[in-house]
């Protein structure tokens, strides 16, 4: 089954240096976590509180997100900021539909609409996607908003004023049928390199080649064939060689602070050494945030210069006090969650604007960044249907547990990773059914069945060996959350649900009621109490099993309740562990939560989404 010797190595190999850290603002005790908080009252940063303002990169309105996607950012987030409440911090989670730009002009295109309507018909199927995946905002906003208008436009104003823009002429395609200007990828035409004659603007798919879209040879535009010409055009540069003595001072402290994953520092740091040039931050497009300057009534901002905007506006839109937030970098620490290629907008490009304007800003403390999720042999694609997409898991008859399971087991911290649905079922099975299901299921039935409630009784050897293990492990997976290594604290969860599986195993609890009623009521008492520590451990990743045994167990959400993982957090020996049930409790209702996935189904599944089908 499992190697106690290494667990135990591993268990035991907590840094004191990571406890010290768990007691850190622990001052608060105020009532805010909780499933069904009251989130009509916007929550702002309070004095002395650890205020931790949390983001998920903007998704794309245009897409479909797939699990690749919902693991690279929101979901990721989402566990974070379950964990924050239940630490009772004073946390909220932003994000929201990232809308403007070319992809979602040529979308509106093609579905012969306007580009509000594809937004708005996006908007609404990612929330009900990510609704469906259990993902709990604060705020799911969007980009095209008043706000998103008044506030880029101040920071536009600002950096003008500090003399960080400058205007310049570019060459640029145009195609005259369409009469617009065409964004790099969406001029093909034939390779000068290789000859291709399918070439991108950007890129030759063939031979690799870099490109610049005026080097194709005969280019075209990809949206209606017609022939595109080269225009000059007016745009505004940010200068971004003038603002890097300042960015790498604040990078240097970032780097030093530790709390940078190595890839981001590399990413980051390369960037900076080879990638500093003045960067462009208008375009030649109608569906964007408008640029307030003379000359510009027909531009818009790069996405990419305003999209980061939208993580201050859509606060704007939650609460008035958005600067409390956002201007605030002395009481709230800012954390941001995304996919790899999002990194160096996030620590150069949006970093640099917020530096140029000279402002007070909140800045970015900590970067949780992930490697791209594979899909069986290759990779996700909606044009060929190959993979899952959020808009197809309700039908199947399989619960977002499961999901959001097997996609935290296997995020791709720190490689890519590959989602396959023999291992999905594999996982299932011997995993959520076997170890966390049984454990759940098997005593509470028990309990139920020969009417068993939890009192208070004497421990023997073997309840302070689980009880010992048990503290632990509770400290390994602080220590994880607060670091945020997210695989790793569920790994934590499910070998305490494994101790917890063999202590009972061991204890021959089915035979007791005969044997030794004594020793029944110690294993009841003991096990109850671990489950109720599994269930709150592992409540982040799987909330809806916490409130399924919660509610086996008669639990109702109460102020202590809510405030039980920080109350754990401050122990200091592993008895107190037997305070989380009150004497008393039964259980009631018990049910099953996962079941299991049978061959079949894994081939059933493979099918429907190898691209190989109409459906
Ligand atoms: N939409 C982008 C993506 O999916 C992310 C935008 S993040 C933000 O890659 F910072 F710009 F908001
Ligand atoms: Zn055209």
């Amino acid at each position: 089954m499992y190697n106690m010797n290494s667990l135990l190595n591993r268990l035991y190999s907590v840094h004191l240096h990571s406890l010290k850290s768990l007691s850190k603002g622990s001052l608060t005790r105020k009532v805010s976590s909780g499933l069904s908080r009251d989130k009509s009252v916007p929550k702002l940063p309070k004095p002395n509180a650890r205020n931790i303002l949390i983001t998920s990169a903007l998704p794309y309105v245009n897409n479909v997100p797939h699990l690749g996607n919902i693991i690279g950012c929101v979901l990721s987030a989402d566990v974070y900021s379950r964990y924050c409440r239940l630490r009772n911090y004073n946390s909220i989670y932003i994000c929201g539909t990232d809308e403007y730009g070319t992809a979602t002009e040529t979308k509106a295109l093609q579905e012969k609409t306007s580009p509000k309507a594809i937004c708005d018909k996006y908007h609404a199927l990612h929330k009900q996607i990510y609704d469906w995946f259990q993902i709990d905002f604060d705020v799911f906003g969007r980009t095209t908003t008043e706000k998103q208008t008044e506030i880029t436009s101040a920071i536009f104003g600002k950096l003008r004023e500090n003399g960080q823009l400058s205007e310049r002429k570019v060459q640029q395609c145009f195609c005259e049928q369409c009469q617009r200007f065409l964004a790099d990828r969406y001029v093909v035409g034939t390779c000068p390199s290789c000859h291709f004659g399918d070439a991108r603007g950007d890129q030759c798919d063939k031979c690799g080649t870099v490109l610049d879209p005026e080097e194709l040879v005969s280019p075209k535009c990809a949206i209606c064939a017609g022939q595109a010409s080269v225009k000059e055009s007016k745009h505004v540069f940010l200068d971004l060689p003038k603002i890097k003595p300042e960015l790498e001072k604040w990078v240097e402290g970032r780097v030093d602070s530790g709390e940078w994953s190595n890839n981001c520092v590399r990413t980051t740091e390369s960037w900076i050494r080879d990638g500093i040039k003045p960067r462009c931050i208008t375009r030649d497009l109608k569906w964007g945030t408008p640029v307030p300057m003379a000359g510009y009534e027909n531009k818009v901002f790069y996405v990419w210069f305003d999209a980061p905007i939208g993580y201050i506006s859509i606060t704007a839109n939650y609460s008035e006090s958005w600067e409390k937030w956002w201007k605030n970098p002395e009481e709230v620490e800012l954390v941001q969650f995304m996919g790899k290629d999002n990194i160096t907008f996030h620590t150069v490009l949006f970093p640099s604007t917020l530096i140029g304007t000279k402002e007070n800003w909140t800045m970015l403390k900590r970067l949780s960044s992930t490697e791209y999720l594979n899909y069986e042999d290759g990779k996700f694609s909606k044009s060929r249907g190959i993979g899952v997409f959020g808009d197809s898991v309700a039908g199947l008859n399989l619960s977002a547990e499961v999901f959001r399971y097997y996609l935290l087991s296997n995020r791709p911290e720190v490689a890519d990773s590959v989602f396959k649905w023999s291992d999905l079922a594999e996982k299932n099975n011997n995993e959520l059914l076997a170890n966390l299901g049984n454990l759940f299921n098997r005593l509470l039935k028990f309990v139920e069945s020969k009417k068993l409630a939890v009192i208070k009784s004497p421990l023997h050897k073997a309840e302070h060996e689980i009880l010992n293990l048990a503290f632990l492990n509770l400290q390994q997976y602080l220590s994880d959350m607060e670091e945020i290594r997210l695989k790793s604290a569920l790994k934590t969860v499910m070998e305490l649900s494994m101790m917890c599986n063999k202590y009972l195993q061991d204890s021959e609890f089915w035979k007791l009621s005969k044997t030794d009623p004594a020793k029944l009521n110690t294993v009841i008492y003991v096990s109850c109490n671990l489950i109720r520590l599994v269930s709150l451990l592992i409540e982040p990743f799987l909330p809806s099993v916490s409130a399924k045994v919660n509610s086996q167990l008669g639990i109702v959400p109460s102020p202590r309740e809510e405030t039980l993982l920080e109350e754990l957090a401050g122990l200091k020996n592993s008895e107190k562990i037997l305070n989380l049930l009150s004497p008393g409790t039964t259980a009631n209702n018990v049910q099953a939560i996962f079941r299991s996935i049978s061959p079949s189904e894994v081939s059933d599944l493979k099918t429907k989404f190898s691209g190989k089908q109409f459906n």
